[in-house]
């Protein structure tokens, strides 16, 4: 298939890229400055100029496409209003030009609020952070658009063992001698290793049916107060119990979308995992700070 990639640079399109290349996918992708079309030129994707905030611009420079894969965010204050104009700019044009084109929308767990002991799954109602709320909407905005193929992922906390969601704490272990976690120890957060993740990004590509939505989960949901003293455990920090911060404390420092940081998540990749044969390699994450 010949897909376009936006967001391919980021910690979910990397993968993503380089798992479809592998796979023998063509992949062309957005890059909207040099650094980012040279990684992804060396990921083996075919670069094409523009960013996401001006679709008319390099909209016309397409080749046919059989499908696209949305994972681009700025995680600043108008992402909804730049990502609401790149969909009706974006979903029209693929209506027109290609035949069901496949169109993977990426939603996200905190899309599902607070689950508590309930493991959240594709049916449970959406309860968002009011700063992600609009994610709700564009699902929505993407699944009724007729003439193409839809499709949603809602990925799990996406990390690697230095990278993803745990960059922060990994940085917070060499830096700062002790690891900062949002709200409590007890908070879980469920998880899937960016490899993983785009393995089912590649299935869902191949195989889902229009309209199907996935949830991303390699892991129901693990306390994030394990990962910190993981972390703490490895790199020797000076404090081996986790430092609690609130969650104004971390929406002060990146954006109110970082309140997600803090909300308990249990979800499951099962519907993944019986439709799609998804299965999910890393599922032990402790072990894997371990031997960073
Ligand atoms: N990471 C997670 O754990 C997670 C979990 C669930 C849902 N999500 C959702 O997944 C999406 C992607 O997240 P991520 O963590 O992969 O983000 P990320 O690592 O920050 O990557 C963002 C990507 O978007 C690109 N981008 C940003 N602004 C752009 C613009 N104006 N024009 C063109 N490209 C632009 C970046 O390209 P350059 O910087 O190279 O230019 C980069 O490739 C977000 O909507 C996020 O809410 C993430």
């Amino acid at each position: 298939m010949r897909v376009l990639v936006l967001g391919g640079t980021g910690s979910i399109g990397r993968p993503v890229v380089r798992e479809l290349v592998r796979w023998g996918h063509v992949v062309v992708a957005l890059a909207r400055s040099d650094v980012s079309a040279n990684k992804l030129a060396g990921l083996g994707a075919l670069p094409i100029s523009g960013d996401i905030a001006t679709p008319d611009r390099w909209l016309p420079a397409l080749p046919t496409l059989d499908g696209v894969i949305h994972a681009a965010a700025a995680f600043s204050t108008n992402d909804e209003t730049v990502e609401r104009s790149l969909l009706r700019a974006l979903l029209p044009f693929l209506s027109a030009t290609a035949q069901n084109a496949k169109f993977i929308y990426t939603g996200g767990c905190w899309l599902f609020g607070p689950t508590g002991e309930t493991v959240a799954t594709e049916d449970t109602p959406f309860a968002p952070l009011s700063a992600l709320a609009w994610g709700v909407s564009h699902s929505r905005l993407v699944l009724d658009t007729p003439g193409i193929h839809p499709i949603v992922i809602h990925p799990a906390m996406v990390y690697e063992p230095c990278g993803g969601v745990f960059a922060r704490l990994h940085t917070d272990a060499i830096e700062r001698d002790a690891v900062r976690v949002v709200g409590s120890e007890s908070v879980r957060w469920p998880l899937v290793h960016s490899e993983d993740l785009a393995s089912l990004y590649r299935l869902a590509l191949e195989g889902s049916a229009p309209g199907d939505s996935y949830i991303g989960a390699a892991i129901e949901g693990l306390p994030v107060g394990q990962i910190a003293r993981s972390f703490a455990r490895r790199f020797g920090t000076r404090r081996p119990d986790p430092e609690i911060v609130s969650e104004d404390t971390i929406a002060a420092e990146l954006g109110e979308w970082a309140r997600g940081y803090g909300l308990d998540q249990r979800q499951s990749g099962d519907k993944a995992r019986r439709h799609l044969g998804w299965e999910p390699k890393h599922l032990d994450p402790e072990s894997e700070i371990a031997s960073i």
